[in-house]
């Protein structure tokens, strides 16, 4: 082993009965990293945590933290901390009575526990909270004191489990945004669950996207976006474009037909694709263009994709507007053109076009 990673996962397997909620997953969360487990409800985020965590025994396969082997290790015995979406706090409790719970459950010295709590506090930016009730606090600061009483005894992970799930919108940018800034400034390992693409995005540092227990792509977030493995990420993060087609060649350059007959490069393919077989080509929406016919001069560059099309609908969305445009073989695709100049003329419904894309951007995918 070259490198020990603050949390790894060799093959793990977790089965409830019949059901395989997390099949064969190995992951290496590096020290300090914010790493995200990202993917729909259901896909096993919750109980890869949770087995983390000490309170699920894996089926197979092990888990190490900081290059221990956790076995049946108690969840109170592992350097780890969760927060969850219900982070249940004592009611009867004031904020600072609840921070130090678990240290007081443990006999710390009452002055250690004080001095804790009010590093704690001061993490979070509630340090004038002290003596509130949680009724008497707001959604976003309840989460940040059940924050508070998960670093309060500096673990060496935290686990967060949909944290931000129950706030509204507004106050889970904010507190995204919040969270991001304090395990920079703490420097623990955050690992993160949610369902949502955009927060993962905008939070992690590295995101592990997940469907039916299996993790499809690991990866820093521009690389999840501009780069997804196979069609589940494709359509997972972001808005995709997905075109019929059929592999005309791999090597030296990726070609591939559409129904229509028109052939076009492609950046790359993946793996298990061959010659001859169906596939489907994904390209971003904000990757492509629109060309009138007296606009375009003989063959493409090599490198450059051209296929024809009509606009069938159009929809203003402020920054640029979305062209729903019809190919030849009726596929429909979704071109975003910025609004950036003021005397560019609309297209019109029903107007031929040409989409046009730099070949690096598509993707071939199995289907
Ligand atoms: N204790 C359990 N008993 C039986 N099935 C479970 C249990 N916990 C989770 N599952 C099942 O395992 C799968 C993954 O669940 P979970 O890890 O909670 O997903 P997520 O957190 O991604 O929504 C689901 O099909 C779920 O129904
Ligand atoms: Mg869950």
């Amino acid at each position: 082993m070259t490198e020990t990673y603050a949390v790894e996962l060799q093959d793990v397997v977790k089965q409830f009965g019949d059901v395989v909620a997390v099949n064969h997953v190995s992951l290496q969360i590096r020290d300090g990293e914010f790493f995200s487990l990202l993917g729909p409800s259901g896909c096993g985020k919750t109980t890869t945590l949770r087995m983390i965590a000490g309170f699920e025994m894996p089926t197979g396969g092990a888990i190490y933290i900081h290059g221990e082997r956790q076995g049946y290790r108690p969840p109170n015995k592992r350097p780890i901390n969760t927060v969850f979406q219900n982070y249940a706090l004592f009611p009867h409790m004031t904020v600072a009575e609840n921070i130090a719970f678990g240290m007081e459950m443990q006999r710390t010295p009452k002055d250690e526990v004080k001095r804790r709590v009010a590093e704690a506090l001061a993490m979070v930016r509630l340090s004038n909270m002290a003596n509130r009730k949680p009724k008497q606090l707001s959604g976003g600061q309840q989460q940040r004191i059940a924050l508070a009483r998960a670093l309060v005894n500096r673990p060496k992970v935290l686990l967060l489990d949909e944290p931000l799930g129950a706030l509204d919108l507004k106050l889970r940018k904010a507190m995204q945004i919040e969270l991001k800034a304090l395990q920079e400034e703490v420097g623990i390992t955050f690992i993160y669950v949610t369902h949502d693409q955009e927060e993962a995005l905008t939070m992690s540092d590295r995101i592990a996207v997940m469907n039916n227990g299996i993790v499809h792509q690991v990866d820093v977030p521009d690389r999840i976006y501009e780069h997804p493995a196979d069609r589940f990420v494709a359509d997972f993060i972001g808005e995709t474009n997905f075109i019929p087609v059929k592999v005309v060649s791999l090597s030296p350059q990726i070609i591939v037909e559409l129904a229509s007959g028109e052939k076009i490069p492609a950046g790359w393919a993946e793996e298990g694709i061959a010659v001859g077989e169906n596939a489907i080509l994904s390209i971003r929406p904000e990757k492509m263009t629109l060309l009138e016919e007296k606009e375009v001069d003989g063959p493409p560059p090599a490198d450059i994709a051209r296929v024809r099309g009509a606009v069938r609908h159009l929809v203003y969305v402020g920054t640029d507007t979305r062209h729903t445009v019809a190919l030849q073989d009726g596929t429909e695709i979704v071109v975003r053109l910025q609004n950036s100049y003021i005397d560019e003329e609309p297209w019109e419904i029903d107007e031929s076009t040409i989409v046009e894309w730099n070949a690096a951007h598509a993707r071939v995918l199995k289907e």
